[in-house]
């Protein structure tokens, strides 16, 4: 019998690819969302083995319905973004923990594989290039930009004491991916705003010099090093998923300017105008991927300029089909 896989945030960018991802590899896929921050995407494939349960993984009874009517859970779930971390923290924070701790306790009940998705920002301020076993550095709890992270962590923690009860968990760090169908709003990745601002003239914003780096990940490795995770020896295991993609955000706002062939302004911000109750930037952030190559034989395959054009094209068909606004 088809395996069948329940996919929690899968309206959503990451969760859509991998609902694809699943379905392209002839897995069942039932995708649990809210659809408080899902894309509606009409290029999205009809498929009969895709079942949508709109619902919230705070919602117990219908998770574990759910929950034990699949051999797996992918776990993405959750409220993200910079900016939502410090204008909606409560709401973040419980939303998020509640979320991951109800989808643990129904995946003990019968014993069902769970695979987490956490963030590169629990490395906080520790020294790149991270790797998963080292000393996880967060700033003061007053920069509410924090919350994110310490709350992915705490939920780490949670995946791990079930993991010590002989639940199979694997719980995977994403490093800022993008692709098709990430939100180009003001909360979304800045892969995205910039190239959406590129193509409709607006000025690319640079938050503060632009000398931070981020590693980017293309939407389709983080599908594969996600699905990965279901093999036996991924059990307890916590892995970085991202590439060594690594460049400047003036870089990045650079190559996308001639990329698209932009005539907007690259134009420097800082980060108080952003961030006016305090931010703190993290200035270098790049993976070691060497335990999930070594033990998962996974390797990123999608070059920056590649995912790049990738993107560009998707934004561009949209943009002229009207269905980003
Ligand atoms: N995009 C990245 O670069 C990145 C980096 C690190 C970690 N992550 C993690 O990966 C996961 C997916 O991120 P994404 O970028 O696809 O975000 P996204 O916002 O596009 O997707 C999250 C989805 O979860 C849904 N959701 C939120 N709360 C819910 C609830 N209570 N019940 C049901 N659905 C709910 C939203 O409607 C949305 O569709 C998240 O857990 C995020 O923390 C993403």
């Amino acid at each position: 019998m088809r395996r069948k896989y329940l996919v929690t945030g899968g309206a959503g960018f990451i969760g859509s690819h991998l609902a694809e991802g699943l379905l392209e590899r002839g897995y069942k896929v039932t995708v649990l969302d809210n659809l408080e921050n899902s894309i509606a995407d009409p290029d999205l494939d009809q498929n009969s083995q895709l079942s949508f349960v709109k619902g919230s993984v705070t919602d117990r009874s219908l998770v574990r319905e759910l929950v034990a009517e699949h051999d797996a859970v992918f776990h993405l779930a959750a409220m993200l973004g910079v900016k939502t971390t410090m204008t909606h923290t409560i709401e973040m924070v419980q939303n998020n923990l509640a979320g991951t701790s109800i989808i643990l306790e129904e995946a003990m009940r019968t014993g069902k594989k769970v695979v987490f998705a956490s963030t590169s920002e629990v490395y906080g301020k520790g020294e790149p290039p991270f790797s998963e076993n080292m000393d996880l550095r967060f700033g003061n709890t007053t920069k509410l930009r924090w919350s994110y992270a310490l709350g992915k962590s705490l939920e780490e923690c949670l995946c791990l004491a079930y993991g010590r009860k002989k639940l199979p968990i694997t719980i995977v760090r994403y490093f800022n991916i993008f692709g098709p169908r990430q939100k180009d709003g003001s909360y979304g990745g800045v892969v995205s705003r910039f190239i959406k601002a590129a193509l409709t003239g607006e000025d690319l914003l640079v938050y503060g010099d632009g000398s931070q780096t981020r590693s980017f990940t293309y939407v389709s490795d983080a599908v594969e090093g996600t699905i990965r995770c279901l093999e036996e020896k991924a059990d307890q295991e916590i892995f970085n998923v991202g590439s060594r993609n690594e460049i400047t955000i003036l870089g990045l706002a650079t190559k996308i300017k001639n990329l698209t062939k932009s005539s907007s302004n690259i134009v420097h911000i800082p980060f108080d105008k952003v961030y006016p109750h305090g931010f703190e930037e993290i200035p270098k952030r790049s993976p070691d991927i060497n335990k999930i190559e070594t033990i998962l034989q996974y390797e990123p395959q999608v070059k920056l300029e590649q995912g790049l054009k990738e993107s560009i094209g998707w934004y561009r068909r949209k943009l002229a089909r009207g269905e980003l606004s």
